[in-house]
This record gives structure tokens, C-alpha cells and sequence, in this order.
């Protein structure tokens, strides 16, 4: 019989082990507590702005400049996009899932003339045929999204960054699921464009869009032949009006300079406090910890006799993709765990939605106090449902997979 009892009435929120945006280590909600500072001072700048984007690049593994805007994921795919890409470019766009074909539309939208190269969702990338594909189309940009947050898998970016550099195309990067989760190395690869959001494994509030820009993409905003169409988030204005001539900007250096458009300083200042964390931990560590987290999530998983919905060699370290068990009704397990265990997980999206459940395990959500709890909650909403389960299994499991992680 299902519980009676309701173990989320005491709960003033739902943790959150969605794939995004995830719970805020405390420090950073503290950051945002202050009152209203000027975006324009050159307090703000010199002591917020600047020594956040300059510390961004060690977590972009980058020497070359972060932006960093208002906006989300999507902002930062088509500024990156809007930027480089003219009408009537030819554009290759890997579509692995639900956010390959957003980078379509956007890629549609900037008007490029655009071949998709589909991908089996939850399937590996046959990085032979792309290489043909690239051969073939002499793309001016070959767009991947690193981790496809919809199908929880991992896309061998570093792989496609090479036969970008083989046809001379520019590399654009959706890593909105990944930086600072999984190891991206943004020069190492050659990517020319590498595009998030704050709201995942940087765990910092939502409301920040970030792209890193390599000197191949500034030079390709250089040749140009029409200015981009957007005021706001042409990534030009950003050399132009913000970036100092020492570091390849048009801003003589120690002279004031422009923001093209008002930064939010509470963002700014959650953000600062999320990049000191992270590299407080270290880039090793914390890609380590999300991989050790999500292997004991998919040992729970396994122990409940369920299956993951990607191919196995592919499986991503910040959203586990979980099929339901069959019969199961996957927003019945979303608002059981939600409503009765306080716990927020999600479905899968589009064509995947009613098959799979998501979850997400980004910043400090990858730990045994998040994951373990999120199991047994998953446990108990799935028995509630019908679902036979030996209590404590998963849990079990994952436990074991912690204690043996060195
Ligand atoms: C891989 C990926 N790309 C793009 C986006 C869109 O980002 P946003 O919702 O921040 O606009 C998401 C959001 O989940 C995502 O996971």
C-alpha cells in the first residue's frame, strides 16, 4: 500500500536534482545579499567584473577572453552564434537531442545555411562520417553540444574540435551542462566559441550567460562583411567597448571603459564567490567528484533493476538519463517525489519524455548527501507507484560505490 505519510510537509523548497539550475552552495546565496551596487563604477568593475571574468578563464581552461553577459545558455549560443556566423554560411550542426536542435534554430535564425548531422539520441557520434560530412561541406562552423543534457550523454568534443581545425571550420561548443562538471578544456581542444550558462555545475544563480572567445573567432568577426544584427550581444561591442588593448581589445588600458550591456551586480557578485569555490576545490577534484557521484547514482539505479537510456560508453557524470520502469508514468514519479519526499528530479524531454526521468548531479549536488537521498526518494515514489523494489537497494549500492571511490 502507498505511504500516507508526507515527508515534504515539513520542507520549505524541494532540493533540487534537476538537471539545472541546482542547488547554491551557502556562500553564494550570501553574495547575493547586499544592496544594490552601480554596474558603471569603476568599483564594480576593477573589483567585481574584471577579477571574476579573468578567474573564469582558469575554469574555461582558456587564455582567451570570458565574456560574461546577462542572459542564460541560450543567450550565450546565439551571441556566440549571431557573431561569427553571416547569412548564407555554411554551418555543420551535430543533433544529438533536444539542445542539438536549439542550436539549429538559433543557427536558422542567424540565417546560415545549415546541414544537420543527426545523431541516434542516447547514441554514440560516428566521428568517421563527421569527418567525411565536415570534408564534404567545408562548414565556415561545426556546432556540438558537448553534454546533451536531454539524453545524459557526453559527446567526444575534444575528437570533433580536431576535424573542425582539419576543414578550417570554427568550433562552437555548447557546454552548458558541463563546465566546471566535466573536464573542458577550451584551448586544448580548439574551441572557438564555448558557450554556457551559470545555473548548472557552476552552481551560481541563473541569469548569466558566458562565452569564451578564441582569436580565430575574433578575427572571423573581423572579416565580416555586414555587421552583426543584434546591438546587445554582438561579442565585437565586447572587444570594443570592454576589453583592454593589452588583452587584444580596442580600450586603452587603465582608462574606463564600457559595459555594451549593464552587467547585474548581484550575479556578478554570486558569481565571483562560485568561481573562488571552485578553484578553492580545483578543477581535478571537482570533475572527479561529479564522475564518483554520478557512477553511484547509476549503481543505485542498477540496484532498482533500472536501466539508463544512453549508450553505456557515453554516459554523462552531470545527468543521469534513467529509463522508467515500463508502466510507470514518469511525471507521477516527478510530483510523488516531489510532493511526498521533497525531492525535485526531472522527466526526459521531448520524444523521451514519458520513458525517462533525469537527474542532475552538478555542483554540490554530486555528493552522498544529495545523491543518497534523491534515491531513496526515487525508491519510495516508485513503490508508492507500483514498482517493485527491494527497499533500500539503490541506496545501498550507491553507498557502496562511495565508500569504495578512492
Ligand atoms: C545543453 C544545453 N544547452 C542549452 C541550454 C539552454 O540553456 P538556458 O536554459 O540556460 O537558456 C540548456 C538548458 O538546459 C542545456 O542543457
Amino acid at each position: 500500500m502507498a505511504s500516507t505519510l508526507n515527508w515534504a510537509q515539513v520542507q520549505t523548497r524541494p532540493v533540487l536534482m534537476i538537471p539545472g539550475p541546482t542547488e547554491l552552495p551557502w556562500p553564494v546565496i550570501q553574495a547575493m545579499n547586499q544592496p544594490p551596487s552601480i554596474q558603471y563604477d569603476r568599483g564594480f568593475d576593477e573589483g567585481v567584473l574584471e577579477p571574476t571574468t579573468l578567474a573564469l578563464r582558469e575554469v574555461f581552461q582558456t587564455t582567451g577572453e570570458v565574456i560574461l553577459m546577462p542572459g542564460s545558455g541560450r543567450t550565450a549560443l546565439e551571441a556566440g552564434a549571431l557573431s561569427v556566423i553571416e547569412p548564407g554560411d555554411r554551418v555543420l550542426v551535430v543533433g544529438a537531442g533536444v539542445f542539438g536542435v536549439l542550436m539549429r534554430e538559433i543557427m536558422g535564425r542567424v540565417g546560415a545555411e545549415m546541414t544537420e548531422f543527426p545523431v541516434e539520441w542516447g547514441g554514440r557520434l560516428d566521428l568517421d562520417r563527421l569527418a567525411r560530412e565536415a570534408e564534404r561541406l567545408q562548414p565556415k562552423a561545426i556546432t556540438l553540444v558537448h553534454n546533451e543534457t536531454s539524453t545524459g550523454t557526453t559527446y567526444p568534443a575534444a575528437e570533433v574540435g580536431k576535424i573542425a581545425r582539419a576543414t578550417g571550420s570554427l568550433f562552437l561548443l555548447d557546454t552548458v551542462s558541463s563546465i566546471a562538471g566535466i573536464d573542458v578544456r577550451t584551448d586544448e581542444w580548439g574551441v572557438d566559441l564555448n558557450m554556457t550558462g551559470s545555473q548548472k555545475c557552476l552552481a551560481a544563480p541563473l541569469g548569466l550567460s558566458l562565452v569564451s572567445v578564441s582569436p580565430r573567432a575574433w578575427e572571423a568577426m573581423d572579416r565580416r562583411t555586414t555587421p552583426a544584427r543584434s546591438y546587445a550581444y554582438d561579442l565585437l561591442r565586447w572587444r570594443d567597448q570592454w576589453m583592454p588593448v593589452s588583452r587584444g581589445g580596442k580600450v586603452p588600458d587603465g582608462t574606463p571603459r564600457r559595459q555594451p550591456v549593464s552587467i547585474p551586480t548581484h550575479l556578478t557578485e554570486a558569481m565571483r564567490v562560485a568561481v573562488r569555490l571552485i578553484l578553492e576545490e580545483g578543477l581535478e577534484h571537482r570533475f572527479r567528484r561529479h564522475a564518483v557521484a554520478a557512477g553511484a547514482l547509476r549503481a543505485g539505479a542498477a540496484a532498482m533493476g533500472l536501466e539508463m537510456f544512453p549508450d553505456a560508453s557515453i554516459v554523462s557524470n552531470t545527468v543521469s538519463s534513467i529509463k522508467a520502469p515500463k508502466g510507470i508514468d514518469t511525471g507521477a514519479v516527478v510530483t510523488t517525489m516531489r510532493d511526498r519526499y521533497g525531492i525535485l528530479i526531472g522527466t526526459g524531454l521531448d520524444k523521451i519524455r514519458a520513458t525517462t526521468l533525469r537527474i542532475g548531479t552538478m555542483g554540490i549536488t554530486a555528493s552522498p548527501h544529495y545523491v543518497l537521498p534523491a534515491l531513496s526518494a526515487l525508491e519510495l515514489a516508485l513503490r508508492d507507484l507500483g514498482h517493485k523494489a527491494e527497499p533500500g537497494a539503490g541506496v545501498a549500492a550507491a553507498q557502496a560505490a562511495f565508500a569504495n571511490a578512492v
